[in-house]
C-alpha cells in the first residue's frame, strides 16, 4: 500500500516523498457527547486508515492531492496560511500546517480509506496522518497528547468545527486489540483489552449513509448548552455535577439543559460499568449498557435520528446484545454488539427494514480494534 502511494506521489511531484504514515478512523463503544464536557470515552480505531505521504520543500510552495480526485492539484505558500482559507477538504491538512507552525513549504499525497460522512472520524485520521507525519519529519518531538490537541486545535480554529478531543486522541493513541479509555480532561489514558472474538461477537457498524456535519449547529448547540449548564451549576464542566446537583438547581436550569447534562451524567458513569464488564469479559452487561447511551443519546440529548433508531431496532429485535448511535448522531453510522453468526441474517434485516421506512440503503462495516497512528516509511 505505501509503496503504491510513494510511486504515484513521484509521477505527480516528481520527487520521492520523505515519510509515508497512517491514520485510522475510529468507532467509539460508548462515551457520546462527553468529551467536552471533560468526560471519560471509550473508543477504539478501526482498521481504514488514511494514508499520507510528504515532502518538506525548500521553498515556501504547499502542494496538496488526494487520490480521491487525482487530477487536482491544490496549490498555495506556507505564509498564506490563514483560518478558513482554502477548499473545504484541504483545511483538514492546512490547519495542520497551520496549528504545528511548519515554516517550509510541503508536497503532500493523501489516500482516505476512511468512510467519509459516516461518523467514523475520516477528518481526524486526515488530520492525524500529516501530524505524526510532520512531528517525526521536522522533529517536532509532541507527545501524542499533545499532538491530539493540536489536531484539535487545527479543526476548532483553521477548519472552524468545534469538535472535541476523542477523534484525534483515539487515532493517535491507538493500540491493537484494545479500547482507550481516555480522561478528556487530562488526557490520561488506560488501554483496555476488547475481546469480541474470543466470544464469538463482532462490532457491526451501520452506516446510514445519512451525511452529517458537525459544523451544521446542532453539535455547538449542544456545546452550548452544556456550558451554560455547568456556568449555572457553578462548576468547571459537567463531568463535575452528579444527578442530585441536577435536581438541587431544577429551578435555575432550563428543562432542555436538565436534560443534556442528565446524559452527560449518566454516560460517563456508564462508561466507568462498560470497562468493568469489559474486564469480566461480561458481554451481556456491555450490551445493555451501549443500548442504554442509545436511549439517552436519543431522548435526553435529542442527536439520534430516524434511520439510527431503525438501525438500532432492527438490531436489538434481531438479537444483538447491544446497539447504539455513534460520533455526533444527526446521521453517520450505528454500532450493534452481535453474535458472529448473526452477521448476515441482521445486516439483511437492517437493510429491508430501510426500504420498508424509505431510506436509502444502509452499508456495512465491521472492524476488530485497531492500531493508531503510525510511520510506514521514511527515506
Ligand atoms: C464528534 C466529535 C467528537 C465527539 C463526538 C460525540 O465525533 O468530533 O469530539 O464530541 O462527536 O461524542
Amino acid at each position: 500500500m505505501s509503496s503504491d502511494l510513494a510511486r504515484r506521489f513521484v509521477e505527480v511531484f516528481q520527487s520521492e516523498p520523505e515519510i509515508i504514515s497512517a491514520a485510522p478512523g475510529r468507532v467509539n463503544l460508548i462515551g457520546e457527547h462527553v468529551d467536552y464536557n471533560d468526560g471519560f470515552v471509550l473508543p477504539f480505531a478501526i482498521d481504514a486508515v488514511t494514508t499520507a505521504a510528504i515532502r518538506v520543500r525548500s521553498d515556501s510552495k504547499i502542494r496538496i492531492v488526494s487520490q480521491q480526485k487525482p487530477d487536482e492539484v491544490y496549490e498555495s505558500k506556507i505564509e498564506n496560511l490563514e483560518p478558513k482559507s482554502g477548499p473545504n477538504w484541504t483545511r483538514y491538512l492546512l490547519g495542520v500546517l497551520w496549528a504545528l507552525k511548519v515554516k517550509n513549504g510541503v508536497d503532500i499525497l493523501v489516500e482516505s480509506k476512511v468512510p467519509q460522512g459516516a461518523g467514523l472520524s475520516s477528518s481526524a485520521a486526515l488530520e492525524c496522518s500529516i501530524g505524526v507525519a510532520l512531528n517525526e519529519l521536522l522533529n517536532l518531538g509532541y507527545s501524542l497528547s499533545e499532538l491530539a490537541r493540536l489536531m484539535q486545535q487545527a479543526e476548532n480554529e483553521y477548519v472552524g468545527v468545534p469538535c472535541g478531543i476523542m477523534d484525534q486522541s483515539i487515532s493517535l493513541m491507538a493500540v491493537e486489540g484494545h479500547a482507550l479509555l481516555l480522561d478528556c480532561r487530562d488526557l490520561t489514558v488506560q488501554q483496555i483489552p476488547v475481546n469480541f472474538v474470543g466470544a464469538g461477537l463482532r462490532l457491526l457498524i451501520i452506516d446510514t449513509g445519512v451525511h452529517h456535519e458537525l459544523i451544521d449547529g446542532g453539535y455547538a448547540q449542544r456545546r452550548s448548552q452544556c456550558e451554560s449548564a455547568a456556568k449555572i451549576l457553578g462548576i468547571q464542566s459537567l463531568r463535575d455535577a452528579d444527578l442530585e446537583l441536577i435536581k438541587k438547581y431544577q429551578m435555575q436550569l432550563s428543562e432542555l439543559e436538565q436534560k443534556r447534562a442528565r446524559h452527560v451524567i449518566t454516560e460517563i458513569s456508564r462508561v466507568k460499568k462498560a470497562v468493568a464488564a469489559l474486564e469480566a469479559n461480561d458481554f451481556v452487561q456491555l450490551g445493555k449498557l451501549i443500548t442504554e447511551s442509545h436511549i439517552s443519546l436519543r431522548d435526553d440529548y435529542n442527536v439520534s435520528s430516524p434511520e439510527l433508531d431503525v438501525a438500532v431496532d432492527t438490531s436489538l429485535k434481531n438479537g444483538a446484545l447491544g446497539a447504539r448511535m455513534v460520533g455526533g448522531g444527526f446521521g453517520g453510522s450505528a454500532i450493534a454488539l452481535i453474535k458472529d453468526v448473526d452477521a448476515g441474517m441482521i445486516a439483511r434485516e437492517i437493510e429491508k427494514a430501510f426500504k420498508d421506512s424509505g431510506f436509502k440503503p444502509p452499508r456495512f462495516f465491521d472492524s476488530l480494534p485497531s492500531q493508531g497512528a503510525r510511520i510506514l516509511k521514511t527515506n
